[in-house]
């Protein structure tokens, strides 16, 4: 595996995989790897010839008193993971590389609609931070294939729906998301909760699946199921953000037009923020 932090060698390095006409997958990430993370690499893997993988804490898409400082740095680690893996390529830009003028930055990337609901109420600016970070990426890898989890589920709408409207030239391809055995959804925060924080952490899944199993059995007052599935996650010690169902491709309210229905749940346990969702076909 090798590894940059400098933008230009490994554009050198890219350009010579595309002269002897390999397949280049891209896998951006903020580090403190786990399986979920693995899961894209493999992803990738099964479908190029190369897989770049980034690692960058985007201080773009941290707001003021979010978790930046204390987000879990651990590359030595990530390293021999993504080696494990069989990843070619590891680049490690710092801030100075990605935002050589500052964080002022004069053009950025939004996707106002779908980045505004959800996690954008209570995170203004965290997705215009996401796909400004992510087209710059996008830039400089220029991959054919981009991987992204369907954990974040809104991320990933907002990476699809810039790609269309930019016309940017690559294909966007979801991973299932990773779970530990209970249902708790991988996630770099995880290490964040306290034994008994941990504990109670796989409500937010189950949760999401009861009011899965009651919409596919016909029930139809969301409003209801909503608000229930809140008082749950209350009652258990979570600070709910929302609990939400919602159109799967618009992030909005369900219509007679809704193919797939999404979950999604975003709740406190303590400090830790954590987000889940499931999805549902409508035939
Ligand atoms: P990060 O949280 O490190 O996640 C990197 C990728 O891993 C994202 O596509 C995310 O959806 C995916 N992922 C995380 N946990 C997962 C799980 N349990 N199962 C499947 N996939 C999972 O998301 C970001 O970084 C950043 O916003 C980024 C896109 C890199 C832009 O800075």
């Amino acid at each position: 595996m090798r590894t940059f932090t400098s933008i230009t060698q490994l554009q050198t390095a890219l350009r010579d995989c595309r002269q002897q006409g390999q397949t280049i997958a891209f896998v951006p990430t903020m580090g403190n790897l786990h399986e979920g993370h693995l899961d894209l690499t493999r992803h990738a893997r099964s479908l190029c010839d190369i897989v770049v993988v980034s690692i960058f804490v985007n201080p773009l898409q941290f707001g003021p008193s979010e978790d930046l400082d204390a987000y879990p740095r651990t590359l030595a680690a990530d390293k021999e993971k993504l080696f494990a893996e069989g990843v070619q390529f590891l680049f490690i830009p710092g801030a100075a590389d990605i935002y050589p003028e500052g964080m002022d930055l004069q053009t950025q990337v939004q996707v106002p609609d779908l980045s505004e609901t959800l996690c954008g109420t209570s995170r203004p600016g965290h997705f215009t931070g996401v796909t400004t970070v992510v087209n710059k990426l996008f830039n400089i890898v220029q991959p054919t294939i981009a991987v992204f989890g369907e954990k974040d589920f809104q991320q990933l709408s907002i990476v699809r729906k810039m790609v269309k409207d930019l016309c940017i030239p690559v294909r966007i391809e979801g991973v299932a998301t990773a779970r530990d055995t209970d249902g708790l959804a991988k996630s770099s925060r995880n290490s964040f909760l306290t034994p008994e924080q941990r504990r109670v952490a796989p409500l937010i899944h189950a949760t999401l699946l009861s009011c899965r199993d009651a919409i596919a059995c016909g029930f139809d007052n969301f409003l209801q199921l909503e608000s229930h599935a809140r008082m749950q996650l209350l009652q258990a010690g979570f600070e709910p953000d929302y609990f939400a169902i919602r159109d799967a491709r618009t992030l909005r309210a369900v219509n007679e037009n809704t193919e797939e229905i999404a979950i999604l749940a975003a709740a406190r346990l303590g400090s830790t923020r954590l987000i889940d969702n499931v999805r549902l076909a409508l035939n």
